[in-house]
């Protein structure tokens, strides 16, 4: 037999079907290690999930620069006419890996450039905006979307809570309870880089960038009816829905585009440019084309691939920085810490994680599963005598800004428009149609009949009359008269 099974050292394996036993009714031989061999892998197959963003998939494909973007950025790949090869991975936010896909939730939407200057990660989601702004909140708002400690039970009054005590969460929750939060398939939904970041030029000019990835296939939405069935009869609905539409040759692309705001105007336009809570209205900073990015590639293996993926806001490259923002700037530390323990502390060796269009060369050394070593004669050291590489910051162009201020605790600086609910009214009033405020009110009601505590009920209308009076008007004589029937019950929860 030429096409046989080995022990993980190579052995051929006597048996696939059978243990060492004292005879055929017997008991178990410790030393049959083909056997605690094949056990003792299974126990570990599983690495911890990701908390949050659990539930996921992706594909690979390219990304093409169409536009002169060189005034803006010295990155080589938003150089008119680089292809770098790709990977986005799409996810929920609250559920567990098992979790329905259709769920009302955000869309995580992580992309990966495998650039020649090594991996540029953007880690957004399906909105420009998030339910908070300050990185020490995140822990306490994940809590609160996902299980109760005593009874692991989701729960509407804990979700309600937060967000009620919370209302700089208003503007991404208008997102969340109306089209967005359901979208059609991963297809058909729009990405965002959501916060602030910073380009540098050639020159050392310093713009503010927020990204932009319309979907070519259109944004469109599935209604919470659909959801609430295939989130019982298919809970992998979205995972399959690309994976499905890869394999017969259907390719989704998105356009990729960017507000760029001049450096200086971030200290005077009229809302904190760093404030995730924030958008940046397009009559302010038009859109403006960098280029386009095809999946064109499922995954070999899910879990190789896509289960270990460590994407992180941390993995930038020349020409392009992190901004004040205190939520980047916690993620930034957070990912990473994350995938070490995940994954390991080499995660960054694995296939998926390591650049593959340059070279990893530094004086990181050992650790548990480092696989990949230099030449014997290597210093394992710097600085050195014997021609190791070495920092060079002009290659580098790190992003920068000016800080000079004490150490304190404290909310971030308001601008002249800033406020916790103007936007999200906004959003409500000028950008949802009538089809969309009457799904939303509906999702609303439902939301507010699976309350129970009166105080975060009281709250609820508060919140909801803050963003809108005419829609708090409407919400309350839509609870009063119980019209709450045909509500989303998926929303419940997410
Ligand atoms: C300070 C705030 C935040 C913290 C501490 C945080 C932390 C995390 C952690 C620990 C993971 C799991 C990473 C892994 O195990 O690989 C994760 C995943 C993720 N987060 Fe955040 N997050 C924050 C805010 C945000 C924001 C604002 C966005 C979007 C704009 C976002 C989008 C994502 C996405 C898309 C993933 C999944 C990435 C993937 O597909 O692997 N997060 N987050």
């Amino acid at each position: 037999m030429t096409n046989f099974t080995t022990t993980q050292s190579g052995a051929p394996l006597a048996s696939d079907a059978h243990s060492l036993t004292t005879g055929p009714d017997g008991i178990t031989a410790l030393h049959d290690f083909a056997l605690v061999e094949k056990l003792a892998s299974f126990n570990r197959e599983r690495v911890p999930e990701r908390n949050p963003h659990a539930k996921g998939g992706g594909a690979f494909g390219e990304f093409e620069a169409t536009e002169d973007m060189s005034a803006y950025t010295r990155a080589a790949v938003f150089q008119q006419g680089a292809k770098s090869e790709m990977l986005l991975r799409f996810s929920s936010v609250a559920g567990e890996q098992g979790s329905p896909d259709t769920w009302r939730d955000v869309r995580g939407y992580a992309l990966r450039f495998y650039t020649t200057e090594g991996n540029y990660d953007i880690v957004g989601n399906n909105t420009p905006v998030f339910f908070i702004r300050d990185g020490i909140k995140f822990p306490d708002f994940i809590h609160s979307q996902k299980r109760l400690g005593g009874s692991a039970l989701r729960d509407a009054d804990m979700q309600w809570d937060f967000w009620t005590l919370s209302p700089e969460s208003a503007h991404q929750v208008t997102y969340v309870m109306g089209d967005r939060g359901l979208s059609k398939s991963w297809r058909h939904l729009n990405g965002y880089g959501s916060h602030t970041y910073q380009w540098i030029n050639s020159e050392g000019e310093r713009f503010w960038v927020q990204y932009h990835f319309k979907s070519r296939q259109g944004v469109e939405l599935m209604e919470a009816a659909e959801a609430e069935k295939l989130a019982g009869s298919d809970s992998d609905y979205y995972r399959r829905d690309l994976y499905e539409a890869i394999e017969r040759g259907e390719f989704p692309t998105w356009d990729v585009f960017v507000q760029i705001m001049p450096y200086e105007d971030a200290k005077t336009y009229r809302f904190n440019p760093f404030d995730i809570t924030k958008v940046w209205p397009h009559a302010d900073y038009p859109l403006q084309k960098v280029g386009h990015y095809t999946l064109n590639r499922n995954p070999q293996n899910f879990f190789a691939e896509i289960e270990q993926a460590a994407f992180s806001p941390s993995n930038l490259v020349p020409g392009i920085g992190i901004s004040p923002d205190k939520m980047l700037m916690a993620r930034v530390f957070s990912y990473p810490d994350a995938q070490r323990n995940r994954i390991g502390t080499n995660y960054n060796e694995l296939p998926v994680n390591r650049p593959h269009a340059t070279e990893v060369t530094n004086y990181q050394h050992e650790g548990q599963m480092r696989f990949n070593y230099p030449d014997a004669s290597a210093r394992v050291y710097t600085p050195n005598s014997f021609g190791g590489p070495a920092a060079d910051p002009a290659r580098a162009s790190e992003g920068r800004w000016e800080s000079d201020g004490e150490l304190v605790r404290a909310a971030q600086t308001l601008h002249s428009e800033d406020d916790d609910f103007g936007q999200a009214g906004t959003l409500y009033r000028e950008v949802f149609t009538e089809e969309s405020k009457a799904r939303f009110l509906q999702t609303l009601a439902g939301q507010y009949g699976a309350l129970t505590v009166p105080a975060i009920k009281d709250r609820f209308i508060w919140y909801w009359t803050s963003v809108d009076s005419g829609l708090g008007a409407k919400l309350i004589e839509a609870v009063k008269h119980g019209d709450i029937a045909s509500a989303d019950p998926v929303g419940v929860g997410e």
